[in-house]
C-alpha cells in the first residue's frame, strides 16, 4: 500500500474515532463538544499507543509474552484483526437508535437505583428467590462509555451482591485494565440478577423476566460498546442461538451500541488456550475506540 493510501486511512479511521466519541459524549447527556480537530485527536490517539501493558502481561493475555502451546504453533502475530462491518440483520435494535433522549448522570443515577429497589424485589423466578442471598443488580459507571455484559451471579456474588468479584471476577477486572479501563469507568451487570443454584446455566424463562432489567440498564446508559462475556448475554442481547466461536471476532449492534462478544472470565479460566482469541477481541475494540 503506497504511503498517501495508508496515511489518508489513518485520518479516516481517526475521524471516525473521533466521531464515535462525539456521538458517545452526545449519548452521555454532554450537549456541547468541540469540533473534531484531526491534530489533536491525532495526537491523543498516539499518547494511547501501548502493545503489551503490566496489566496485559498480568491477565495472561498478552500473546507475544505467552511461551508456545506447541513446537507446530506459529509465532503470535503482532497484527491487530482489522475492522469488519457491523452484521446487518433485520432485527430491529441492530438498526435503529435508542428511542427517546439521552438523560444527564443525576437522572441516570437515580433512575438506575429506582430499577435496583425493583430488582431487589423482583419474586417473578420462584426457584431462584428461595435459594438467593442477594439479586446483583450491576455497578458501575452511569455514564460508562463501554458495558461488560455477564451472564449470572457466582456463589460469592450472591454472598456480596456485587458483579464479578470472585475467581472470573478477578480475571475480568485484568481484561478491563488491560484495555487501559478501570471497573470504575466501565459498567459490569449480568444477563440474570439472581444466581442460579448451583451455578446452572440460566433457563430462557429466567432470561425472559429480566429481559426487561437488562435492558433498561442498557437504555439508560446507552455505552458506545458493549461487551458480552459468553453465549447467554450474547444469545439475550442479540436474539439468536449462535455461539461465542461464531460471533466474536467483529462488530454486531444494539440500537446504536456496538457490540463485541467474547469468551467468558470463567471458560477463560478453564481453557487459557482461548485467552489469544480474547485478547484479540479486545484489541479490536480498543483500536476501534481509540484506546492504542
Ligand atoms: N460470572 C458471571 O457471569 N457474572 C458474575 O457476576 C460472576 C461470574
Amino acid at each position: 500500500m503506497s504511503d498517501n493510501i495508508s496515511a489518508s486511512l489513518d485520518r479516516n479511521q481517526t475521524l471516525l474515532q473521533a466521531a464515535a466519541l462525539a456521538e458517545h459524549l452526545a449519548r452521555s447527556g454532554v450537549h456541547w463538544t468541540p469540533r473534531p480537530n484531526l491534530q489533536n485527536v491525532a495526537h491523543l490517539k498516539d499518547r494511547f499507543t501501548v502493545v503489551a501493558t503490566p496489566a496485559v502481561v498480568a491477565a495472561g493475555l498478552s500473546p507475544e509474552m505467552r511461551e508456545p502451546e506447541s513446537p507446530t504453533q506459529q509465532p503470535a502475530s503482532p497484527s491487530i484483526p482489522q475492522l469488519k462491518p457491523l452484521t446487518q440483520t433485520p432485527l430491529a435494535h441492530s438498526s435503529s437508535k435508542y428511542q427517546g433522549s439521552s438523560l444527564g448522570i443525576a437522572e441516570r443515577k437515580s433512575r438506575l437505583s429506582i430499577l435496583q429497589s425493583e430488582v431487589a424485589q423482583c419474586t417473578k423466578c420462584p426457584e431462584l428467590v428461595r435459594c438467593r442471598e442477594h439479586t446483583v443488580f450491576g455497578e458501575g459507571n452511569p455514564q460508562a462509555r463501554f458495558m461488560f455484559f455477564g451472564e449470572a451471579p457466582g456463589a460469592d456474588e450472591d454472598h456480596s451482591g456485587r458483579p464479578f468479584v470472585g475467581k472470573a471476577g478477578q480475571l475480568l477486572t485484568k481484561m478491563i485494565e488491560a484495555c487501559k479501563l478501570s471497573r470504575e469507568e466501565v459498567y459490569i451487570f449480568n444477563t440474570i440478577k439472581c444466581r442460579p443454584p448451583n451455578n446452572r446455566n440460566p433457563e430462557p424463562d429466567e432470561v425472559a423476566n429480566c429481559r426487561t432489567y437488562f435492558e433498561q440498564q442498557i437504555q439508560l446508559i446507552r455505552p458506545e460498546y458493549i461487551v458480552c462475556l459468553g453465549a447467554v448475554s450474547s444469545q439475550a442481547l442479540l436474539d439468536n442461538k449462535l455461539s461465542v466461536g461464531r460471533l466474536r471476532g467483529s462488530f454486531h449492534r444494539y440500537f446504536d451500541s456496538k457490540v463485541l462478544v467474547t469468551y467468558h472470565p470463567s471458560y477463560l479460566l478453564r481453557t487459557p488456550a482461548a485467552k489469544k482469541a480474547a485478547w484479540e477481541d479486545l484489541q479490536l475494540m480498543m483500536r476501534d475506540a481509540g484506546l492504542r
